[in-house]
C-alpha cells in the first residue's frame, strides 16, 4: 500500500511516497533556506508563497522518482500541525484537494509524530514499548514516554528556547549562518570540547531543559575573546563550536537516560531535525548494551514527506482518518 506523505509546516516543501508505512520510493524535498537566510531566520508569509510556488514541481518530481502513477496511490497524509499557520495550510489543502478529488482517504498527521515515526523508514524493526522518545528540533525539545502506540506522555519540556534555536541563534550571534546546527556540528569535528565552560543550566524539574543561559553565554564568551571576529576556519571557532555542542548535546543526553531509568523503558529513540547532530547520535548509540536505540537514518531526521506518510500509514492502520473539513492546526498537543 502506498502513501504519499506532503510536509510544508516551516520552510521545507516535501512529498515522500513510502509503501507500507515503511520502504521510502521517494522523498523529494525542497529547502526555502536560501530565501530565509538574509532574515537570519524563517519568514511565516514568505515560507507559505514558497510552498506554493514549489508544491507542483515537488510532488511530480516525487511520482517520477517513484516510478508510480496516481492509481498506484492508496493513502494521502499532510502535516496539520503544529507548525507555521500559512505554510501548513498550503500542503494539507493540497492534501485535501488530492483526497476529494481521487476518492482517497486523508490522514491529518502530527508534525512530531511524524518525526517519530522517521524511525520507522527504511528499516525493519518496530517499536518496542515502552519507548523514551528525545523530540530535538528547531521548534521542540521534549522527553516523551510512549507506553503503547500512540500514547504519548510529557515527561520533560523545554522552558524556554528549543534547542535547535540554541544552536541556530548561536551561529548567528558567532557569524556562522543560517541555520546553525549542521555548521556548528561540522565545525566542531576539528575542535577541542573542553576549550572553553559553559555555566551548569538549573531547571526546576529535573527532565526540563533550558537554553537561554547558554545563548547568553555564547554572547559574553563572543565578546570576551572576540569570536566573531575571527574567521570561520579558526581553530578557535572549531573549539568553540566543539565545546558548545559538547554542552547542549551533554544536556539532552543526560536527561534522556535519566528518564529512560526513571520509567524503566526498554527503548530509547530521538528524533527531529536536531537528531542528525553527529555527537549526540554518537552519545545515544553508545547505550545500546542497556536499552534498543533508535535513530533516524540521517536524510530522514529534518523535516520531510516520508516521515509524514509513516506517520500517516500508521494511524490508518489503526482506523483512523481525517475528514475533509478538518483545517490545520498551529498549536496541537499530542498529549491528552
Ligand atoms: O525538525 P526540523 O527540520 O524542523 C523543525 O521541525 O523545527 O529541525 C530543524 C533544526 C534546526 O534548528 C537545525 O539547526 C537543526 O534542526 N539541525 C541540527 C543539525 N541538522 C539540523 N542541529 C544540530 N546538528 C545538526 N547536524
Ligand atoms: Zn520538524
Amino acid at each position: 500500500m502506498l502513501t504519499l506523505g506532503i510536509e510544508t509546516s516551516c520552510d521545507e516543501t516535501s512529498v515522500g511516497i513510502v509503501e507500507n508505512g515503511r520502504k521510502v520510493l521517494a522523498n523529494v524535498v525542497t529547502s526555502q533556506i536560501k530565501m530565509h537566510k538574509k532574515y537570519g531566520g524563517v519568514v511565516p508569509e514568505l515560507a507559505s508563497r514558497l510552498h506554493v510556488v514549489h508544491f507542483v514541481p515537488v510532488l511530480d518530481e516525487a511520482l517520477r522518482q517513484a516510478g508510480v502513477g496516481w492509481k498506484d496511490i492508496s493513502l494521502i497524509a499532510a502535516t496539520q500541525g503544529p507548525g507555521l499557520l500559512g505554510a501548513l495550510s498550503t500542503g494539507f489543502m493540497v492534501g485535501k484537494s488530492i483526497s476529494y478529488a481521487l476518492g482517497l482517504p486523508l490522514v491529518g498527521v502530527h508534525h512530531i509524530e511524524g518525526h517519530i515515526y522517521a524511525n520507522m523508514l527504511d528499516k525493519e524493526d518496530y517499536f518496542e514499548y515502552p519507548v523514551m522518545a528525545l523530540v530535538a528540533s528547531g521548534g521542540h525539545t521534549q522527553l516523551i514516554l510512549i507506553d503503547a502506540e500512540f500514547h504519548y506522555t510529557l515527561i520533560g519540556n523545554t522552558i524556554d528556547d528549543a534547542i535547535g534555536e540554541a544552536f541556530d541563534k548561536s551561529a548567528r550571534t558567532l557569524g556562522l549562518g543560517y541555520p546553525g546546527g549542521p555548521i556548528v556540528d561540522e565545525l566542531a569535528k576539528n575542535g577541542n570540547r573542553r576549550a572553553y565552560k559553559f555555566p551548569e543550566v538549573n531547571t526546576p524539574h529535573e527532565f526540563d531543559f533550558s537554553f537561554s543561559g547558554l545563548k547568553t553565554a555564547v554572547l559574553r564568551l563572543v565578546e570576551k575573546n572576540e569570536l566573531d571576529e575571527k574567521e570561520k576556519s579558526s581553530q578557535e571557532m572549531a573549539d568553540f563550536c566543539a565545546s558548545f555542542q559538547y554542552k547542549l548535546v551533554g544536556e539532552l543526553v543526560t536527561r534522556t537516560f535519566n528518564a529512560a531509568k526513571k520509567f524503566g523503558v526498554k527503548q530509547v529513540i530521538i528524533a527531529g531535525g536536531v537528531s542528525a547532530n553527529s555527537f549526540l547520535r554518537e552519545e545515544i548509540s553508545k547505550r545500546s548494551d542497556e536499552y534498543v536505540i533508535a535513530i533516524p537514518a540521517l536524510k530522514y531526521c529534518t523535516d520531510n514527506g516520508a516521515m509524514i506518510a509513516a506517520a500517516g500509514y500508521a494511524r490508518y492502520t489503526q482506523g483512523v482518518s481525517t475528514a475533509l473539513d478538518e483545517k490545520p492546526v498551529a498549536s496541537w498537543s499530542l498529549f491528552k
